[in-house]
This record gives C-alpha cells, structure tokens and sequence, in this order.
C-alpha cells in the first residue's frame, strides 16, 4: 500500500495491490478526480485523465481560456455555484448571504493508520501497517474556513474511506448547509445502480435501475438510516454477476438523515454524492470550531458481488465492530416477544427460560414490557424501573434466577423514548423534540427524546446503567421505534435548529460510547423495529442487530440475502418464530426456519414449551448443530448463489477459512411436480480437497463441485417412493461439506 504525491504534475496516487485512487491538484487550486480503479502502475504523470475540452455551452473561468469549466472536469470536493451547475459536494453560508466558496488546496500530510474520528463511529486499524492516511487541506481565502480531506486506503481489499473535517479560521461564524462526506466523479454512466430499499418487515430489498441523464438518490429524512433505505449503494456494470465484473460498493457510517445520490450529467460523466442528508441539515461553524462529517466507504472490485460484499464483509466485521464480542461466535438466544408480547409474569418467563435450557439455549432475552407501567404500547417508555407487580424479584433478581438456571440474561430497552404516560416524561415534559405551537406526531404512541441535550442522556445514562450494575446482564436489545416528527429542540437557539438531527444521532452515539465502555463484555444487539437503523454507524457500537420484524423463514430469505450486500452474517439477528408466522401467517417447515436462521446470530422467538417432544427434538438438534457450526456460518466466508429476487430457489454457502469445512443453505419456495434436474455450482472451495456431501454421502473434489455442481434435484420428483416423506412447498436443505483428512 502507497500514497506518493509527484511533486512535478501535482498528482496524489493512493493504490495497493486491488485499487488506485489517483487524484491532482488543478490549476484552478481545486482537486481534481482522475481515476479510481483496478490498480495501476505508478507513474509522474496521469494528466491525459483531466479532460478538458472547448464546450459550446459552458462558462469559463479563465477569460482567455475556454476549456476549463467546472462544469465538466470530474473533481474531488466540488462547490456550489461557481461554473459547475451539477449539485455540489459542499456549501457555506457566509455572514453577508453568499453561498459562493473556492476551496483551493493549502498543503497535505501523510500518516500510518488511520485517525478516530471524534464522536463518530468509523473503520480502524488496530496496527499502523494496516493502512495509511492522507490529509488534504483546502482553504477558502475569503472565510478562512479549512476543508480536510481524509482519505485512509487499507493495505489489504479494494477498500478506500473518506471523510471531511471543517475548521473555521476566520472571524466570523458560517454557516454549513452542505456538508458530504464524499464525491466521486466517474467519467462514465454505463452502470446499474443498485439499492437495499423496503419498509417495516420488508428491509433491504435489492433495487437494480439504470442510469440515466439528471438525479437519481436515496435518502432518509426520518432521523434514522431507516427501513426504506439503506445508506448503501452498489454500482456495477450490467456484464457483472456474483461472480465476476465490475462493482463499487459505497456505503456511510452513519444513522441518521443521509442521501447516496447519482447525477449523470450531459457528458455523461457521473457523480455519485453521499453524505448527511443536506435538506434537513445546517450547522453554524464558529470561529475556531471543527466540524467533522460522518465517514464513508468505497469498495472496488472487478471480481463479482460476491467479492465486493466479502471484502465489506471483512472490514465490518473486524475492523468497524470492536470489543468482546466482535469475533467470539454468538449465544444462541431465546427472545420472549413472539412468544408472550406485553402478557408474561416473572413465573411464566422463567417457565420459558429453563425449557430453552434444557434444549441448549445460552441467552434468555427479556424483551419490552418489563418496566414501568408498560403493560402495553401506552405507557412507561422512560420509566427504566422493574414492574414489580409482573417481576417481584425486580431485574436483579430475576436475573439471578435465570444465571441459576445456566443461562445467561440479556434485557430489552429503547432509551431514546417516553410515553406520556410516564413519570419520566411528567417530570420533563419539555425533553422530548416538539416544534413549539405545533402539533406533534406520535408513532406507536411515543415521543422522541431530545438527545441533543447531554443532560437527557445523561438521565438516560443514569437510569440504564444503574440496572447493568444491579443486575446480572449480559446482552441488551437497544430498540429504536419510531421516527422523528417536528424536529426541534427548545434548548438550542434558533440558527442551530438545522443541528439538532445530526446532534440527536450524536448524542446515540454518545450514549452507546458510554454503555459500551463501562459493560465491555455486555453484548449489544441494535433494533429499531426491526431494521429501522441496521447500518455500520451502529455495527460500530452493536455487533449484531435485529434486521427485521418479519421472521417468516421465506420472507427472511430475501432480507437477508439483500442485507448479506453490505453486512456480514454475524452481524444479523436471525430467529426460529412460531407458524403460522406472527407477520405473513405462513406455515412453513421448522427445519426451513432453521435453515434460514443458521445464517446469522440464531435463537428462537417463541415458547418451546409449545412444541410437541418431536419437535423439540428438533430444535435440540438445530442448537447442537449450531453450536458446532456457528462459528463457520458467522465468521466464515460468505457467497451468495442464487437469488430469491430471481427465481423460485434460492442459495447460499458459507466456507470456512481453511477451506475444509462448506456449509450450502439451499431452498425452494413453492413445490413442483415432475421437476428439472438442478444443480448448484458451488464457491471458494479448495479444488484439489475432496469433500463428502452429508445429504448424498458422495465425495466430489473441490472443482468438481465448483464447475461441474453439487445435485440438488430431489428424488421424489414426479414419484413418492414408499417409506420416502413427499416434498412440500418452503423446503429447504443444509449440504454440510467436509474434507476428508488430508
Ligand atoms: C420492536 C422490535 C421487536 C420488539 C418490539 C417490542 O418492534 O423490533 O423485536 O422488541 O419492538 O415492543
């Protein structure tokens, strides 16, 4: 891994053994993109990449010269309205009512590894080796405000992050109404755009479109990254598979308002925006503060989706998650809200708790209702004190007697807010956000909770901490279950009310910080009703979070599949549910909700005192099988291979890191009679290993199951041969490939 600067053409070159990144000072003193890619050999001089052409239509800014306009030079940082009429990367507010700025660049550094970034979740190295910085200062000579561009290029993987620190050297306050975290200028637009779209209990979605000349984005407004929209975006060439071709993989660590935006303009060069959402965002930058935009991730690969998302996958998980629990396999958990909502006594917990024992659960998950007067959506959000009519004993308590039992206790919390009806919120009715003489919008009648202000995280704080002391608890589910309406916070004044979004996720981000470092071996599973606000900001801080309220094993094929783009499997909450399902009133066999959940954290969200001895065996086996394979199936090495947006069977595979062990989750929607033979072609096996098919018991070397297939047709096709059980529609099949000793 390199970043050399060639003094004599201006040219920074960053590149490692997958990409370069290669960028120059223009003559104009902005910075100008030339090139990011599959790597190429350094050399002094890539200035034929700055296209300059004579444009009929354009404005110029040299008098004499009318080849340079902004309006068709790919840069790195653009500005608002000077000659490039595309939407700008950043935009200041000055005193006298110009938005007009001309950051030229001042100088740059060079450093090993990779800087935190102040309150800020982001990439890290744990060695310096592991990556290398460059810094960018730009100034505007006007405002004397400072723009530093980050940019950290890993030694290993197609992985480049970016992010930007403003600091106000001047005399006056600005303001910022703009500030992205990211700009690449592609030079062309031959890409299909795809997006991990939905909404509650149908996240992460794919998307594919094309582009075409003008806007195309995604965003939330809701002051979470939010059920509709990811804040990933993949760029890939319509040639690319799974397999093989171009992609780019762009995705924010962040958890509020974002936009991920693409403008193809008339030339046809494309450029790709990501950053805070600007349309509800403005920050007054005072004299000698710093303002430091939220980090953004560019992954390249000319190897397929399935590279791009691996090499996500990696850097997530070993380099974005931190503490404890970031590499240790999960407990396989037992979560009591399917199975019981708000109606549950401390006797009926513990009844479900010690059955889950007895199959092999590890974590009994108290979920929402146990505090306060919740004994419904109503009331008590805010009042983080055991219901002692439900839980005599209180949390500590019941906590003990769960740890007696051999298991573990992990307890449901959603702290940024309150019911009305709750003492909390009647001892501070002005801490929630409410727009003064207006109305405000509940959801699920809630309230958000101003957590712009640090005296109501600290209540927060106060009151949560306080149970993790008192009671033995090893796993919080941190809920999130409303989005923001009428945005404002009465203890800012007026100028900052555009603040108080990215200061609400900061202040998140602060409380998670806090919780974090005090209870390090806790483990934090993120939620906001279901996938709400599953994006790397909170990977940061949560290692695995709840992707969806929807825990139908179909319906979770396609989430996950969707979600696996970005986010590795270990890092998605992922339980057997009850039929008919709670969410689609499907039945589906309980091995194929299984099936399904193995890919992920694993647990189960109903009461096993309600199923038959058979069906219990069942599940003793699942967590015994689990618990022997958990820790390939969430740390191994993940492809995707067939798509449930595509076809009626699905399938994926995960291989373990020394190639001897392959685990194939296939699944088939609706049954068929008389069917095609199928055959899988499988991936990131060893050739030369011979590995023995737990369903066929056939041994087939690694290449022959990669080019040649592994059969999946099934037997009964057209017949039931007598003492064979017939096929039904949701089947669903683990293939457990082993090497034979070498
Ligand atoms: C959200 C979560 C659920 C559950 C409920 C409790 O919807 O996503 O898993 O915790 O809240 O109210």
């Amino acid at each position: 891994m390199h970043i050399t600067f060639h003094e004599s053409t201006k040219t920074f070159h960053l590149y490692n053994d997958d990409i370069s990144y290669i960028m120059t000072i223009m003559r104009n003193g902005h910075l100008g993109q030339l090139y990011f890619g599959e790597r190429i050999r350094d050399k002094e001089d890539f200035s034929y990449l700055l296209e300059t052409c004579e444009r009929p239509m354009t404005s110029y800014i040299y008098e004499n010269d009318r080849t340079f306009s902004l309006e068709h030079i790919r840069q790195e940082y653009p500005v608002f309205g000077t000659t490039d009429y595309r939407q700008s990367a950043v935009e200041i507010q000055q005193e006298n009512g110009s938005r007009i700025c001309d950051f030229q660049y001042l100088g740059h550094t060079l450093s090993e590894g990779k800087p935190l970034l102040p309150g800020l979740p982001a990439t890290y190295t744990e060695h310096e080796e592991e990556a290398l910085t460059l810094t960018v200062t730009l100034k505007d000579a006007v405002t004397n405000v400072k723009a530093e561009l980050l940019y950290t290029i890993f030694a290993k993987g197609g992985i480049l992050t970016r992010s930007v620190r403003f600091v106000n050297e001047g005399t006056h306050p600005v303001m910022l109404t703009r500030a992205m975290s990211l700009c690449l200028d592609l030079p062309d637009h031959d890409y299909v755009w795809q997006q991990l779209s939905g909404c509650w209990a149908r996240e992460c979605h794919i998307h594919n479109r094309r582009l075409e000349p003008g806007i195309l984005s995604i965003g939330s407004m809701r002051g979470n990254s939010s059920h509709e929209h990811n804040p990933f975006l993949v760029l890939k060439r319509q040639s690319t598979t799974e397999r093989q071709g171009e992609a780019i993989g762009f995705s924010l660590i962040y958890s509020g308002n974002f936009r991920i935006q693409a403008e193809v303009d008339a030339h046809d060069t494309l450029r790709i925006l990501a950053g805070i959402d600007p349309e509800t965002f403005t920050w007054k930058l005072d004299c000698k503060e710093t303002f430091q935009t939220p980090e953004a991730v560019m992954v390249y690969t000319c190897r397929g989706l399935n590279h791009m998302s691996q090499t996500f996958h990696k850097l997530y998980q070993k380099r974005l998650a931190r503490g404890y629990w970031r590499d240790r396999p999960r407990p396989i958990l037992n979560n009591n809200w399917e199975a019981t909502y708000f109606d549950f006594t401390q006797e009926s917990l513990l009844a479900i708790a010690s059955k889950a024992k007895e199959s092999g659960v590890e974590l009994f998950v108290l979920d929402d209702g146990w505090f306060g007067a919740r004994n419904s959506e109503h009331a008590g959000l805010g009042d983080w004190k055991a219901n002692r009519t439900r839980l005599p004993d209180g949390i500590a308590g019941l906590s003990k007697q769960i740890e007696a039992l051999g298991l573990k206790f992990g307890l449901w919390f959603e702290p940024e807010m309150v019911n009305k009806d709750s003492d909390f919120y009647r001892q501070h009715p002005d801490w929630i956000l409410k727009t003064p003489d207006r109305n405000q919008s509940h959801g699920r009648y809630q309230y958000v909770l101003d957590f712009s202000r640090m005296e109501v995280v600290d209540a927060i704080y106060e009151q949560v901490s306080a149970i993790l002391r008192e009671a033995k608890i090893s796993y919080i589910k941190w809920d999130m279950n409303r989005s923001i309406t009428e945005c404002y916070s009465s203890a800012w004044p007026a100028d900052r009310q555009g603040e108080i979004y990215h200061r609400y996720i900061l202040g998140v981000y602060d409380l998670y910080d806090r919780l974090t470092k005090e209870f390090p071996q806790v483990l934090f599973e993120s939620c906001a009703s279901g996938g709400g606000r599953f994006d790397p900001g909170m990977l940061y801080y949560a290692p695995q979070g709840w992707i969806s309220d929807n825990s139908d094993a179909i319906e979770r094929l396609k989430i996950q599949y969707g979600t696996s783009m970005c986010y590795p499997i270990s890092s998605m909450g992922t339980h057997v549910s009850v039929i008919p399902n709670h969410q689609v009133f499907r039945n589906t066999p309980l091995h194929t909700r299984a099936n399904t959940a193995y890919f992920g954290t694993f647990g189960y969200e109903l009461d096993l005192n309600k199923l038959t001895p058979e069906e219990i065996e069942e599940v003793n086996a699942q967590i015994a099988f689990m618990k022997k394979y958990r820790n390939i199936l969430q740390f191994g090495t993940f492809y995707r291979l067939l798509s449930p947006f595509e076809g009626n069977e699905i399938a994926w595979m995960v291989v373990s890191e020394d190639l001897k062990t392959a685990l194939v989750g296939w699944y088939r929607v609706l049954n068929c009679i008389n069917a095609r033979y199928t055959r899988l072609r499988l991936e990131g096996l060893n050739p030369a290993y011979c590995y023995r098919n737990s369903q066929s018991g056939i041994c087939c070397y690694g290449d022959e199951l990669m080019y040649a297939g592994m059969i999946t047709s099934d037997e009964t096709a057209g017949q039931v041969p007598s003492g064979v059980t017939p096929y039904t529609d949701f089947e669903s099949r683990i293939y457990i490939l082993e090497a034979a000793e070498a």
